[in-house]
C-alpha cells in the first residue's frame, strides 16, 4: 500500500477523501474540528506540492430533503479557511455542471471541497451502496486519489473505495498513516502489561473488541454504562440502570472464561431522574440509576492504570452529557495524564471527552475514527485500506 510520501505529487491534481463528519450544533456551529484539524497535515504537503486539491467527504446521515438543510459543509468549508488562513472554493453540490466547471478552471494550489457526499445517497444510495458510475465520476477528476479519512475506512463508499478502482493511483495520507501506526501497535505488540478501558452505554458496539482484546490485554477494566450490563450478568443489583438485555448473555460467558474484566465497586447514582443530585453508593437500590463510576473504582483502576505500560481507552465512564457524572472520567483522564505509557484513546465520544477536558497532548494518540478504530481492533479487514491495496 503506498503512502503519500512515496508519490510523486509535483504539480498534480488530487482528490483526497476526508472525514469531515464533524459535531455540528442546533445553530450549525461546529462543536469538535479535531478532524479538520488532523486533516490539516495532508493538505498542506499536496500545497507543497503544487497540487490543485479536491475535497471530498460526508457528513451525517443524509435520508430525506431535511437532511439537505442541516447536513451541508457549508460551515466546515468556513472554518477549514480561517484554518488555513486560503480560499477554499465550496461548491454546493457534489457531482454536476458546476462541479465540472469548477474542477476544470482549477489553478496550483487551488482547494475545492464538494458539497456532502452523501446528498448523493437520495438519488438510491448512490455515495453509501459505492455506485460505479459515481466512483468512475469522482475517479475521472484527478491524477492521484488519496484516502485521509480514517473514521471513514471501515466503510465501502463511493468516495473511498470506488474511487480507488477507476483512477489512476491511489495511497493512503499522513492521517491514516498515524492511525494505522498507532492502532496497529496495539493489536499486533503492546507492550506489557496492557490494560483496556471500556465505557459508553452498548456491549453489543464492543463484543468484537472485547473478543480480540481479552487474547492480549492484561485487564480490561469497564465503566459506563457497560458495566451494569456485566454487573447484572454476574448477579448483582443495578436498579434501574442502563442494561443492554440482548448482551446479557455475552457478558455471563465473558465473567465466565475469564478473571481479566474489572468492574466498578461503588457508582454514582441518581433516584429515578438523570438530575445532578447523586449519592455515592455499593450497593445500586431499585429504583437508583448508576450514572458514573465512584471514587473507590477510580482507586482501583487506578492500581491497575499506574503499572501498565500500555493503554487503550474507549467509552466514557458516566453519563457524560451532565457535568456531574464526568468526574469518572476526568479522573481517569488525570491518571492516565502521570503514568509512562503508551495510551491510545479511540474515537468518537471518548476522543471528544479527551479532547474537551484539555487532556488531548496527554496521550499519545487520540484516534479520529469511532467505528473505524473499534473495527481495526476487532481484527476486521478494513475496506478503505482493502481498496488502496
Ligand atoms: C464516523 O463518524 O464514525 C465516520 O465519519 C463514519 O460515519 P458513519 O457512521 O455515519 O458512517
Amino acid at each position: 500500500m503506498k503512502r503519500i510520501d512515496e508519490i510523486d505529487l509535483k504539480n498534480k491534481k488530487v482528490i483526497i477523501r476526508v472525514d469531515y463528519n464533524v459535531p455540528l450544533d442546533k445553530n450549525l456551529n461546529i462543536v469538535d474540528d479535531n478532524r479538520i484539524k488532523e486533516s490539516l497535515k495532508t493538505i498542506n504537503y499536496c500545497l507543497d506540492n503544487n497540487c490543485s486539491i479536491i475535497l471530498l467527504s460526508h457528513l451525517g446521515k443524509v435520508k430525506s430533503e431535511d437532511d439537505l438543510k442541516t447536513k451541508s459543509l457549508k460551515p466546515i468549508a468556513k472554518r477549514l479557511s480561517e484554518l488555513l488562513n486560503r480560499e477554499i472554493i465550496f461548491t454546493g453540490e457534489a457531482r454536476g455542471e458546476i462541479v465540472d466547471e469548477t474542477v476544470l478552471n482549477m489553478q496550483p494550489k487551488d482547494i475545492v471541497l464538494f458539497e456532502n457526499t452523501r446528498f448523493l445517497d437520495l438519488d438510491g444510495k448512490l455515495e453509501s451502496g459505492c455506485d460505479l458510475e459515481l466512483s468512475k465520476y469522482w475517479a475521472s477528476l484527478a491524477d492521484i486519489f488519496i484516502n485521509d479519512a480514517f473514521g471513514t475506512i471501515h466503510r465501502a463508499h463511493a468516495s473511498n473505495v470506488g474511487i480507488a478502482k477507476y483512477i489512476k493511483e491511489s495511497c493512503i495520507g499522513f492521517l491514516v498513516q498515524k492511525e494505522l501506526d498507532n492502532l496497529n501497535q496495539i493489536t499486533n505488540n503492546p507492550e506489557l502489561p496492557f490494560t483496556v478501558i471500556l465505557g459508553g452505554a452498548k456491549v453489543s458496539d464492543k463484543i468484537g473488541v472485547i473478543k480480540n482484546l481479552v487474547k492480549k490485554a492484561d485487564y480490561i477494566l469497564i465503566g459506563g454504562a457497560m458495566a451494569y450490563t456485566f454487573l447484572k450478568a454476574k448477579g448483582e443489583s443495578v436498579g434501574k440502570s442502563l442494561v443492554d438485555e440482548d448482551s446479557l448473555e455475552f457478558a455471563r460467558e465473558m465473567l465466565n472464561t475469564t478473571n481479566k474484566i474489572i468492574l466498578p465497586i461503588d457508582h454514582l447514582v441518581s433516584d429515578n431522574t438523570l438530575n445532578s443530585n447523586y449519592k455515592v453508593k455499593e450497593k445500586i437500590e431499585n429504583d437508583d440509576i448508576g450514572l458514573d463510576i465512584g471514587p473507590k473504582t477510580i482507586e482501583s483502576f487506578k492500581s491497575y492504570l499506574t503499572k501498565s505500560k500500555t493503554i487503550f481507552w474507549n467509552g466514557p465512564m458516566g453519563y457524560y452529557e451532565n457535568e456531574t457524572y464526568q468526574k469518572g472520567t476526568k479522573a481517569l483522564c488525570e491518571i492516565i495524564s502521570r503514568i509512562e505509557a503508551t495510551s491510545i484513546v479511540g474515537g468518537g465520544d471518548s476522543a471528544s471527552c479527551v479532547i474537551n477536558l484539555g487532556y488531548k497532548d496527554k496521550f499519545t494518540h487520540v484516534s479520529t475514527g469511532g467505528g473505524a478504530s473499534l473495527e481495526l481492533l476487532e481484527g476486521k479487514e478494513l475496506p478503505g485500506i482493502e481498496a488502496i491495496k
